[in-house]
């Protein structure tokens, strides 16, 4: 069964018709594709976006779309080779991060993704936060530059202990805060430590900053602390990159003892953690079933804290707020205002909108119920629709669960089957740093538009491995 989509068919037709059109020219109005291609007016303006983002067609609001002036074929035929000369091999690898961030096409339920569905979303509560920001005095004026006041106050309090808003540097969300943190850091060309799996975000990051990511291994309770003590004295890395509280992918919790641990030895390294504090908010059950974050606990400034709110409440709440001490503090501030002065004030001023109303509370408590459903209906669906798969564990909270396949699953093409079959999974190779220790697969519960999908999209699945294992 293919499930291709009626975005991306309408999508080929409409190039086709436009091959045979003039610059100026008027396509169809949306009713009439609607009526033409049997298609909804959602599954018409997407394509429409899609060409308009292309640059083959413009809409003009009123008059209608018409085909773009500028050849979009421009840059195939122009001689641009010379540029790959000029830039060389300094190559930014962002592989597993763009499909982490696409759309899926229609029908195809996403198991993937690292943001939850939109209906999820507390849209109504921001777009009012945001209207009462854009009021507030000078809210396009430049912001204190490590954040306005009110925000930082917030985040060294969700961080607690003895943090204070002065410890904390607001900055554009946690994928700038890892990329900001690994440049302040870390030194070109040294190694920074890395559980494995990981966040192919932050492994980004790192090598986009020049540095080795070196791989700690983990089990069900987080990094092991005998092999990081090892890995720090291998590598003589300086820091040491960590999801402590519902890792992605595993969902695993560092437990208190190893917590303790963890920072004795970074600390007889002389290194900094990283704490990637990304599913703070996350939780299947009430704030307090995960342990505190793992710089409450840290007195001599080797814990970077990153506290980011774009999974709570939307991707484009791009909002983070980091907590450094000491010299550590200066140079990350100052990394910031090279590389883009602040973050928006208006952007700023909605989250503190959001947190201080009554809001915030409330749907931090309906996503605990919503991931603990999820959570629970995926593990089940799993545990009958592909036994195969093993479930690495249930974890308290997150938005994934990490799978082991069996050793003889060609995981890329599973991942490619289940997408033929209309399901979006995240191949396991791009969490490890070095070679993957067998095939993995990580799927997500908070995507799927609801929980009935769920179980529709591990089917899906489990008939491409059933087709994989049949084929041999
Ligand atoms: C572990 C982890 N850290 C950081 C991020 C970055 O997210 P954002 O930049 O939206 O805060 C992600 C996104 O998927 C993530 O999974």
């Amino acid at each position: 069964m293919k499930y291709d989509s009626s975005t991306a068919r309408l999508v080929a037709i409409l190039r086709r018709t436009i091959d045979g059109m003039r610059p100026g020219d008027r396509l169809p109005s949306s009713r009439e594709l609607m009526r033409a291609h049997g298609v909804s007016p959602v599954t018409v303006s997407r394509a429409l976006g899609q060409l308009a983002a292309e640059g083959l067609v413009v809409t003009r609001p009123g008059a209608g779309t018409f085909v773009a002036h500028t050849p979009a074929t421009r840059a195939e035929t122009a001689d641009l080779s010379w540029q790959t000369v000029a830039l060389g091999d300094r190559v930014v690898n962002d592989s597993g991060m763009s499909a982490m961030l696409t759309p899926p096409a229609d029908d195809v339920i996403p198991l993937s993704s690292g943001y939850p569905n939109s209906t999820l979303r507390p849209d109504r509560a921001l777009a009012n936060a945001a209207a009462r920001a854009v009021r507030r005095p000078d809210a396009w004026a430049i912001p204190p530059l490590a954040g306005v006041p009110e925000l930082r106050r917030w985040f060294a309090a969700e961080v607690g202990g003895d943090v204070t808003a002065s410890d904390v540097l607001v900055v554009g969300g946690g994928q700038a805060a890892l990329s900001h943190v690994f440049r302040a850091l870390a030194a070109p060309g040294t190694a920074v430590l890395v559980e494995t799996p990981t966040y192919p975000g932050a492994l980004a990051c790192a090598r986009a900053a020049g540095l080795r990511a070196t791989a700690v291994p983990m089990d069900q309770d987080g990094v092991r602390p005998d092999l990081l003590a090892e890995a720090f004295a291998i590598t003589g890395a300086r820091v040491f990159y960590c999801q402590p509280t519902l890792h992605n992918p595993t969902g695993a919790v560092l437990t208190m003892e190893r917590r303790e641990q963890v920072l004795a030895i970074a600390r007889a390294a002389g290194a900094f953690v990283i704490e990637d504090d990304y599913a703070r908010y996350l939780t299947a059950g009430p704030a307090g079933s995960v342990p505190p974050p793992l710089i409450a606990l840290d007195t001599h400034g080797t814990v970077v804290h990153i506290n980011s709110l774009s999974k709570i409440l939307a991707p484009s709440v791009r909002v983070a707020g980091v907590t450094v001490r000491g010299p550590a503090a200066r140079r990350l501030r100052a990394s910031q205002l090279v590389e883009s002065f602040f973050v928006a004030r208006p952007l700023q001023e909605t989250v503190v909108e959001l947190t201080g109303s009554s809001v915030w509370r409330r749907h931090i408590a309906a996503m605990s119920a919503e991931i603990a459903v999820r959570r629970d209906a995926l593990a089940s669906a799993l545990a009958t629709h592909l036994p195969a798969a093993r479930i690495h564990l249930v974890p308290p909270g997150g938005m994934h669960l990490w799978l082991h396949l069996p050793s003889q699953v060609d995981e890329e093409r599973l991942v490619e089957d289940a997408r033929q079959n209309g399901v979006l999974v995240s191949p396991g190779r791009f969490y490890h740093p070095s070679e993957p220790p067998g095939p993995h697969l990580r799927v997500t519960h908070i995507a799927a538009t609801h929980v009935a999908e769920l179980t529709e999209g591990v089917r899906r699945l489990a008939a491409a491995l059933e087709a994989q294992t049949t084929r041999g």
